[in-house]
């Protein structure tokens, strides 16, 4: 049998925090590292999975797959083989090598790296014919069912969609891909806090609540629907933590559209500005910081060459991304290390997605 080799990167989101799902905005990138997946199609019904890294193997049968009789780990994989089977797509057994560079639980995504490689690797492998958003649908689905995890789509769009030295527009009711570019004197930084983040059914999915209740009680069909004039009419009527969830998104949103503007013209200082302004109201409305980012952000602030930085992906522990200037990575690398010893510091610049790394089209929409 060929052995095939699929590759999906993480993802670094700059600005739009917790919106994908509320039908808004977002920019985002890809990062230089990812999930590989390396093996063979099998001429049974049987799925065998190996982890380099954590060095643990899965086994089971196609006609057997169910989330709770196989390890967390393989629920990435094997989530998406199950979404294959239950849309009628061609797949088979197979042997799969996972090996890959991205921290875990860090806010890059490997989740969706993991789903990314594997809706790659089974297509190679079996031949179904799918359009980029199906494949990041594929993924999400997957999450949702085999992990139990609400997300969006903001993390599978970027992992397969983005293209180097530009960030991901992504409409999240339209599903518009746009690539902006990034400005050339910039370098990013994810600064891993070393705090387990915990979207695992917990309080990612209740932040998901909150939004679908403060939707229908603003009578829109999604908080993308809101503006903070109507959100600011209802205030009476909504409880307090329900009017803050709505106000960061809302925000979030209009931060995205203006960021997005910054982006066009250049003016990289006001993008900067709109990322601190980000991380503040996930602090004080969304609540989904914790004290090791917040100390990773107010640091970002006070060391020069520092543009913006924000905490970025689902919160509570994982990841902040600063945005940098060229030449002056060592000295905030220092900074954030001494404000935060147990931080782990990635350079890293917006890549290619998995798409255009394997020379596929991004255009073909479904
Ligand atoms: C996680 C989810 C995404 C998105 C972000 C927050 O990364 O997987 O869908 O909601 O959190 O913006």
């Amino acid at each position: 049998m060929t052995t095939i080799t699929t590759y999906a990167p993480g993802r670094a989101e700059l600005l739009g925090n917790h919106t994908d799902y509320n039908e808004g905005f977002v920019l985002a990138l890809a990062v230089d590292r990812g999930t590989t997946i390396t093996g063979q199609a099998r001429n049974d019904r049987t799925v065998r999975l190996r982890s380099r890294e954590l060095k643990l193997t899965q086994e089971i049968a196609l006609n057997q797959l169910a989330a709770e009789g196989v390890a967390p780990w393989s629920r990435y994989i094997l989530g998406v083989v199950d979404q294959f089977q239950r849309n009628g797509l061609p797949v088979g057994g197979f042997e799969a090598e996972i090996s890959g560079n991205l921290p875990l639980g860090a806010g890059l995504s490997s989740s969706a790296s993991l789903e990314n490689a594997t809706v790659l690797f089974l297509v190679r492998a079996f031949g179904a014919k799918l359009g980029p958003l199906q494949m990041a649908r594929l993924a999400q689905k997957a999450e949702h069912d085999f992990v139990g995890v609400r997300c969006g789509l903001l993390d599978q769009i970027t992992s397969l969609m983005s293209t180097a030295e530009h960030a991901t527009y992504i409409d999240c009711r339209t599903f518009e891909v746009k690539h902006l570019p990034l400005d050339g004197r910039i370098s990013v930084i994810i600064a891993n806090s070393g705090v387990k983040h915990a979207l695992v059914g917990g309080e990612y999915n209740e932040r998901r609540a909150d939004c679908e209740s403060a939707a229908q009680a603003l009578g829109v069909k999604a908080l993308r629907d809101a503006s903070t004039q109507l959100l600011h009419s209802h205030r009476d009527n909504l409880a307090d933590r329900i009017y803050h969830r709505a106000l960061h998104i809302v925000g979030e949103n209009e931060r995205v559209i203006e960021g997005s503007e910054a982006l066009r013209r250049g003016d990289i200082t006001r993008f900067g500005q709109l990322m601190f302004d980000s991380h503040e109201s996930s602090r004080h409305n969304f609540e989904n910081s914790c004290p090791e980012l917040d100390q990773l952000v107010a640091t970002a602030r006070e060391t020069p060459g520092v543009f913006g930085a924000r905490l970025s992906g689902g919160g509570f522990g994982g990841a902040t991304i600063n945005l940098v200037e060229k030449g002056s990575e060592k000295e905030v690398v220092r900074a954030l290390t001494a404000a935060l010893p147990d931080v782990n510091c990635l350079v890293t610049a917006a890549s290619d997605g998995a798409l255009a790394r394997a020379g596929l089209s991004l255009s073909r929409r479904s």
